[in-house]
């Protein structure tokens, strides 16, 4: 079994007012304050960010931005610096979702400097990598997200690898409820963590890898049990307290 801490994170993308927000932070507070050997996370839109992360100021549980901008300030309407997120309270962000590249032009040099960024102002970081499903029917998935990583870890060294979570996220398991077979996204896993250790050296051991794409309270265990699985990264099954809890307890029993 890794040593590696689980990590699961809520993404709630563009759900919830701030009250909707607290209350879901609070079930959460109440059902998994206690939580040490799975670090827990939620990433709340940016105007909850900061209630949520003073709901949660006495737990362990860790408030996520969505993202970033790489300019700490400036002539850049309607983006957020990454000192401000963690100004608000958040510890980690999340960069390069598909949705922000398929939606927002977001491209791999971009990932790059927002985690050049986010690390150099004492956030850490979940890079999102993934291929499309007509990149893995035609055998590219390996190419694909090979060079994701490349990129987004063109500006990083060992040193950031504290600081470092990569998420895998098939673009076709994403809110479509089909998940990705366990077997498929360890293979995924796999290659990235060798595909890390070219960049990294051993470092690359300790670097955490997440999977998201349809994950829920039936199939975490199974995906969770995967030896280079480190954690999930889950959409809509976040946004219900019951359903998030399962998910989280399915990391616990891997660590068990
Ligand atoms: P779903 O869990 O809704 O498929 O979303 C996954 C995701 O994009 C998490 O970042």
């Amino acid at each position: 079994m890794s040593t590696r801490k689980p990590i699961v994170v809520g993404n709630w993308k563009l759900h919830n007012t701030i009250s909707e927000s607290l209350a879901l932070v609070t079930e959460l507070k109440n059902q998994l304050a206690a939580v040490r050997d799975v670090e827990v996370g939620v990433a709340p839109v940016f105007t909850a960010l900061h209630p949520v992360a003073k709901r949660l100021e006495d737990t362990a549980i860790q408030v996520v931005g969505q993202n970033c901008h790489h300019e700490e300030r400036g002539a850049f309407t309607g983006e957020v610096a990454p000192s401000l997120l963690a100004d608000a309270g958040a510890s980690y962000v999340i960069i390069g979702h598909s949705e922000r590249r398929q939606h927002f032009g977001e491209t791999d040099e971009g990932v790059a400097r927002k985690a050049r960024a986010a690390l150099d102002a004492g956030l850490r970081v979940i890079v999102c990598v993934g291929e499309t499903e007509s990149e893995r029917d035609a055998g590219e998935t390996e190419r694909r997200v090979g060079s994701q990583v490349d990129a987004a870890l063109a500006q990083l060294t060992p040193d950031d690898v504290p600081g470092l979570v990569l998420a895998y996220e098939p673009v076709w398991a994403i809110g479509t409820g089909r998940t990705a077979t366990p077997a498929q996204a360890q293979e995924v896993h796999s290659f990235l963590r060798g595909r890390l250790e070219g960049k990294l050296g051993s470092q690359a051991a300790g670097v955490r890898l997440q999977y998201g794409g349809s994950v829920k309270a039936e199939n975490a265990e199974e995906l969770l049990a995967q030896p280079d699985i480190d954690g999930a990264l889950v959409g809509g099954a976040s946004l219900k307290a019951e359903g998030f809890r399962a998910i989280v307890k399915a990391a616990q029993g891997d660590r068990a």
